[in-house]
């Protein structure tokens, strides 16, 4: 079976601890089978060297100029949908849970996207950093999990960290999405975001974070969240042209 993940160590160890489930339930046959058969040809594979960054439009054969990364995709319905509308686009997803990027292998698979689709099956703060800088166009965080007591904010993805890595991969002018239920973790990620000198939010009026964007796909943790009465709030950020880049634009 292929090795979850290429980011080097388990997640215990080193630096990044993980703390979300890699693993749920027995995995059915099928997705079991997808997981030795198919995922090698669909995992994205980084530099041995980790002083090496990963151009990510070059991880496609043929190279693809546009990549969208999903981080915490879950089981991936929402990053397969985004493929099969534009086929323009790659798409890489990262998801720590073994029982997830076994879904969304198959469902890639089924759906014949695998020259589009990669996958990172480890943690995202392994892959942000081994990406290049100005490589991805737009970046989704769905629904990351809310981490909610006090003690276990540490956890959660997106700190000041990680918007900062964020912020260096994304192209001038690429896009980060955010969702969540959550509304404490909702509204701090707002100020970090908005504080971020790199970042500009889009919104003009209360429906552009109230309903989702045109192009939206909703997940599963969407739909609980709905019906659990917990209206998500959407983000969205636009990558400010690098100084460098000004006097070309
Ligand atoms: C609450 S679920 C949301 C899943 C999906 N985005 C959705 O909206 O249905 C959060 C997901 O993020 C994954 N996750 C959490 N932290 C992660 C990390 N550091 N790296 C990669 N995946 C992570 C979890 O395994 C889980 O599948």
């Amino acid at each position: 079976m292929t090795p979850v993940g290429d980011g080097g160590p388990p997640p215990s160890c080193g630096q990044v601890r993980f703390y979300g489930r890699r693993h749920g339930r027995s995995l059915r046959p099928r997705r079991l089978a997808a997981l030795s058969l198919d995922l090698d040809r669909l995992v994205l594979a980084l530099p041995a060297d980790a002083g090496v960054r990963l151009d990510p439009r070059l991880a496609f054969d043929p190279p693809r100029p546009r990549v969208w990364l999903e981080l915490g995709f879950g089981t991936g319905e929402h990053l397969l949908g985004q493929a099969a509308r534009d086929p323009e686009v790659a798409l890489i997803g990262c998801e720590a849970f073994l029982n997830g990027v076994a879904a969304l292998t198959v469902a890639v698979t089924d759906a014949g996207l695998a020259a589009r689709v990669r996958i990172f099956a480890d943690d995202a703060r392994r892959l942000l950093p081994r990406l290049a800088p100005a490589s991805v166009e737009r970046v989704f965080i769905l629904f990351p999990d809310p981490w909610p007591k006090r003690r276990h904010r540490s956890r959660r993805l997106l700190n000041d960290a990680t918007i900062d890595e964020l912020a260096e991969v994304l192209i001038d002018g690429g896009e980060l999405r955010f969702a969540s239920d959550h509304a404490e973790y909702a509204l701090s990620t707002l100020a970090r975001l908005t504080r971020h000198p790199a970042l500009r939010w889009t919104a003009t009026r209360a429906a552009d974070w109230r309903q989702p964007p045109a192009d939206w796909i909703p997940t599963r943790y969407e739909r609980k969240a709905r019906a659990a009465a917990r209206p998500p709030l959407f983000f969205r950020f636009v990558r400010r042209i690098r100084a460098e880049n000004c006097e070309r634009v």
